[in-house]
């Protein structure tokens, strides 16, 4: 016999999709219950994404979260292109009037659970066999083991918040779902090292031997990635060879220098588009990654996650207080469209910052010639900005 819990909303997947759509919900009575494969300790510390848009923080503010991130996190108003030894600044303040905000997922998640347990609502962590079942009808569960025990979720949605990797999207029955992919030929190496960042703001370098970035998490902690092959065997890089390669794709003719310090994490990052349509199937609703990925230049992943439970927890607010089905049966298309401005703008500057193999010498001056106008045209840096920092939240 298994444990039967009854709510409105069972949310699978404690990620910044899960937990911050748990929170919008609980915020207009909706209850919802939070189920999550990793501990608690697991996906506090996994390091992922650092920017924030201006919506994303905001939406964190309005929503009694922003204490610590208001103490803790750095306002950017702009980020640097750098390319044949030269750094170029996009002035978001300037082009837009919106900054940008870096703080860590894994900070936002922390912000998340903490704010959930002390409002006395439980996050299911160490879930096991986890199931869904009957979302096609009005009586949608959720199976999983929890220490060992089958237990139930019996529930009005399903929302699939999952990750790229999860059970909820392969749950849907063949044929129901589009699916539109690029994956690509590099991948990122990313470092987390206990250094100084040695410029105020990010720079995303394009340089002959592959891209570079540089971001940071605090005035004292540098987040560095380097283009590197999908299949990069991190035991060919000791933190040396890590920090020459760094050197050399970020120099520049006035010799700027990174600050170099212990390598505390590392890690590789494969980049993959990705889309299903619709993110509906029945009474389940996919959000963040579970639906959609982007590849990580220009940090659009966790503002897409964070976006589309924004658009979900309103569609849930709206059935609960009317009973109208409306505003659940528009969300697919309602989140689709930032999706596919987002895949757009992601794949770009993808394709303006990397190295190809196999290139002729064409491609890197076509890359020149696109840096240069985004740097010098007004018009171009612009729409870099717009992108950059994002949509308001409808
Ligand atoms: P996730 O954060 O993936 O959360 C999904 C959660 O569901 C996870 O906690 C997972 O453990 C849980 N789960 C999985 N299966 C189940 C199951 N069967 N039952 C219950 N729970 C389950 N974006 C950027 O913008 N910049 C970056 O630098 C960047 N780096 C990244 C590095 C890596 C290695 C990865 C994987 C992603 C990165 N991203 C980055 C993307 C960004 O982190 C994601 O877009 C964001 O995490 C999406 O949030 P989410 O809640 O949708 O999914
Ligand atoms: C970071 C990651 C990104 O993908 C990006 O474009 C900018 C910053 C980061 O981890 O800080």
């Amino acid at each position: 016999m298994s444990l039967t819990l009854r709510t409105q909303i069972g949310i699978v997947g404690a990620g910044p999709a899960g937990l911050m759509l748990a929170h919008l919900l609980r915020l207009e009575g909706i209850a919802s219950a939070v189920i999550e494969t990793r501990s608690r300790g697991h996906v506090e510390t996994r390091v992922r994404a650092g920017v924030l848009e201006q919506a994303t923080a905001d939406l964190l503010v309005e929503t009694g979260l922003g204490d610590r991130m208001r103490r803790e996190a750095l306002v950017h108003g702009g980020i640097e292109l750098r390319f044949n030894g030269a750094g170029h600044r996009i002035d978001f303040q300037d082009l837009t009037g919106r900054s940008i905000v870096v703080y860590g997922q894994q900070e936002v998640v922390k912000d998340l659970i903490h704010a959930r347990l002390e409002s006395g609502c439980e996050i299911h962590f160490n879930v096991a066999a986890v199931s869904i079942h009957g979302f096609d009808s009005a009586q949608p569960r959720i199976r999983f083991h929890a220490g060992g025990q089958p237990r139930e979720i019996a529930c009005d949605f399903i929302a699939g918040c999952d990750g790229f990797h999860g059970i909820c999207r392969p749950s849907i029955p063949a044929g129901a779902l589009a699916f539109y992919e690029r994956v690509y030929p590099f991948a990122w190496l990313g470092i987390l090292a206990e250094a100084p960042p040695a410029s105020g703001e990010l720079i995303y370098a394009n340089h002959e031997r592959g891209f570079a970035l540089m971001s940071m998490r605090t005035p004292a902690i540098t987040r560095l990635y380097l283009q590197c092959r999908p299949d990069e065997d991190l035991d060919a890089w000791p933190d040396r060879r890590i920090w020459d390669e760094l050197g050399t794709r970020f120099e520049t003719a006035a010799g700027f220098r990174l600050a170099e310090g212990p390598i505390v994490q590392k890690g590789v990052t494969g980049m993959r588009s990705f889309v299903a349509e619709p993110m509906q199937s029945g009474r389940l609703f996919l959000a963040g990654d579970a639906a959609h990925i982007v590849p990580p230049t220009g940090a659009k992943g966790m503002n897409l996650a964070i976006a589309d439970v924004h658009v979900l927890a309103r569609a849930f607010r709206s059935f609960y207080r009317t009973g109208s089905e409306d505003r659940l049966r528009g969300y697919s298309a309602a989140c689709l469209r930032r999706v596919w401005r987002a895949q757009h703008f992601s794949w770009w500057m993808t394709s303006m910052l990397h190295r190809v193999g196999g290139d002729s010498g064409f491609e890197y001056r076509r890359q020149l010639a696109e840096l240069e106008q985004v740097t010098t045209s007004r018009a171009a840096a612009t729409s870099l900005a717009e992108n950059y920092t994002g949509l308001p939240f409808e």
